[in-house]
């Protein structure tokens, strides 16, 4: 009777001691870095070959190094964000998009293919949630001013 009550209460203290679960980062419930990786080319592809006169315009001219640089620091950045074991070593989004010009209406865009590409690869309602939030408090920093037409006056 006594060794079942010490051991009831070895049990009840490894209870007491073990650290609170945390909850895993919201890299590892988006399946881990390379399926943000794959996430994020895609997405980055719709707004490469997006019409011209729309997101298509920064791409136009652009040489193809310069854009795989771009595209390894963008899914550095989101795996970084996420908290993937993953250093971006990449510009401040303020410095990295001043001066493009890029309006209220071009999020919106932007906004659509993000949209569409989390409903592309089925991620779940709860962590779609997620990615849209973590990727609107970039705005600020990103947007240069509101007006219903693509790029700034
Ligand atoms: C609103 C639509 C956006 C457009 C049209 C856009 C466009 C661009 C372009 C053209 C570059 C290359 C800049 C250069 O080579 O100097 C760039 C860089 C970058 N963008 Fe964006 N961007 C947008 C939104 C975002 C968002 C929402 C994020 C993050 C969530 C982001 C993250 C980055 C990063 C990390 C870089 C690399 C910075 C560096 O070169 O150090 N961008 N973007």
């Amino acid at each position: 009777m006594l060794r079942c009550f010490r051991l009831a209460m070895l049990f009840a203290i490894s209870i007491v001691v073990q650290p609170a679960a945390a909850q895993d980062s919201l890299c590892k419930r988006l399946g881990g870095g390379d399926a943000i990786s794959a996430v994020v080319k895609s997405f980055l592809m719709k707004m490469r070959t997006d019409d011209p006169d729309k997101l298509g315009r920064f791409w136009l001219y652009r040489g193809s190094d310069g854009v795989a640089r771009e595209e390894q620091l963008i899914v550095d950045f989101v795996q970084s964000a996420t908290g993937c074991d993953r250093l971006y070593v990449g510009r401040d989004l303020g410095p990295a998009h001043k001066g493009m010009r890029l309006s209220s209406r071009d999020w919106e865009r932007t906004f659509n293919f993000l949209k569409a590409t989390l409903e592309e690869y089925k991620v779940p309602a709860a962590l779609n949630a997620e990615v849209v939030a973590l990727v609107e408090s970039t705005r600020g920093q990103i947007v240069e001013c509101e007006t219903s037409q693509f790029g700034c006056p």
